[in-house]
């Protein structure tokens, strides 16, 4: 019999004997547009990916989107140019599709403070919790949850638990800290963070202030507290595009990965838009590096060799599909 494993052995030694050459700059998004056509694939992209995969992809969008036009789409091959739990969560989705991600070491440091057999642990000590998990989570997480959220429906979702359940959620404490503040419910977090969210100064943000008074401080809800008391507004990355759209100021320190200002800047062409700066100067700590290992000569290869492909066992993909799916119907 082909274990699980077996499958992913192979999956990942068969990248080894690849054809890796890859057509001149100037030729290779000219036939990615072809190789997407031939196969029947869409490409998805999230807001922190590299300017020009933003560029050629066909989806454009933050977590829930992705995941919404995962579970809708047509095509035969999905290209996902995000990380893992975002390709995992599609395939988990649309398992009848194949589902490729650039490259298969696109984690991220918030899914990854969260391992599955001390997080069954966790819940073990509260019995009988209603288990909310931020989708940045691995599968197995995801497969323990009773609903899975985003940044975008987080609140929704936690509103809409009935009131004499006890919440734990999962695994983004800056997040579930600022749900306690918004809706008002106990909650027992997990202690994880994203290492790029949680990387920003307060002290050099204040001190932008002094240089640009009248701007709109706006930051992502994976910013730790002492950030978010500050902000302006606080929203998940479309949330966040959509505020600087329709907000008459003219400027904007953004506190999120800095991908997003490529989309920023082209709905919003007029406005003085200003990345919040981090504690290390010396490091391009805003910046997702498991995001910014995609490129589109990965991309084309993934596209062309439809690898490496996404590969979850049947149980795992129903048990964590029932905590996506009920998400998806209160979207
Ligand atoms: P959203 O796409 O929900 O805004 O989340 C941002 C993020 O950190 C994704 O990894
Ligand atoms: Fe994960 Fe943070 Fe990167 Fe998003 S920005 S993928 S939460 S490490």
């Amino acid at each position: 019999m082909i274990t699980q494993k077996i499958k992913n052995d192979l999956n990942l030694k068969s990248l080894g004997y690849l054809d890796r050459r890859v057509p001149p700059k100037n030729q290779l998004i000219k036939e990615i547009i072809r190789l997407k056509k031939e196969k029947n694939a869409v490409i998805l992209s999230h807001y922190y990916q590299k300017n020009e995969i933003q560029e050629i992809s066909d989806y454009l969008g933050d977590s829930l989107y992705l995941a919404q036009k995962a579970s809708k789409t047509k095509a035969e091959l999905i290209v996902f140019a995000g990380v893992h739990f975002m390709a995992e969560t599609a395939k988990i989705i649309s398992p009848q599709k194949k589902v490729v991600l650039p490259d298969l070491k696109a984690g991220c440091s918030l899914a990854d403070s969260c391992p599955p057999k001390e997080f069954e642990n966790f819940i073990k000590t509260i019995p009988n919790s209603y288990i909310v998990t931020y989708i940045n989570c691995s599968a197995k997480i995801k497969a323990l949850s009773d609903i899975v959220c985003t940044s975008s429906n987080a609140e929704k979702i936690i509103n809409s638990i009935p009131k004499n359940k006890n919440i734990i959620f999962a695994p983004d404490k800056n997040l579930g800290n600022y749900l306690i503040k918004k809706t008002g419910r106990k909650m027992t977090l997990w202690n994880g963070s994203c290492i790029v969210h949680e990387a920003f100064s307060l002290k050099k943000i204040i001190s932008l202030f002094q240089k640009y008074p009248r701007a709109k401080f706006i930051a992502h809800p994976e910013s730790e507290s002492q950030i978010l008391d500050i902000a302006n507004f606080i929203g998940s990355t479309s949330a966040l595009l959509n505020y600087v759209e329709n907000n008459n100021s003219k400027t904007f320190i953004v506190a999120t990965e800095a991908g997003i200002l490529h989309e920023m800047k082209k709905k919003s062409p007029n406005k003085i838009l200003i990345p919040a700066p981090v504690e290390d100067e010396t490091c391009a700590c805003s910046e997702c590096s498991f995001m910014k290992l995609n490129t589109l000569e990965k991309l084309y290869l993934c596209l062309k060799h439809e690898l490496p492909e996404i590969i979850i066992n049947n149980n795992l993909i129903k048990a964590a599909k029932k905590p996506i799916e009920k998400m998806l119907s209160l979207s």
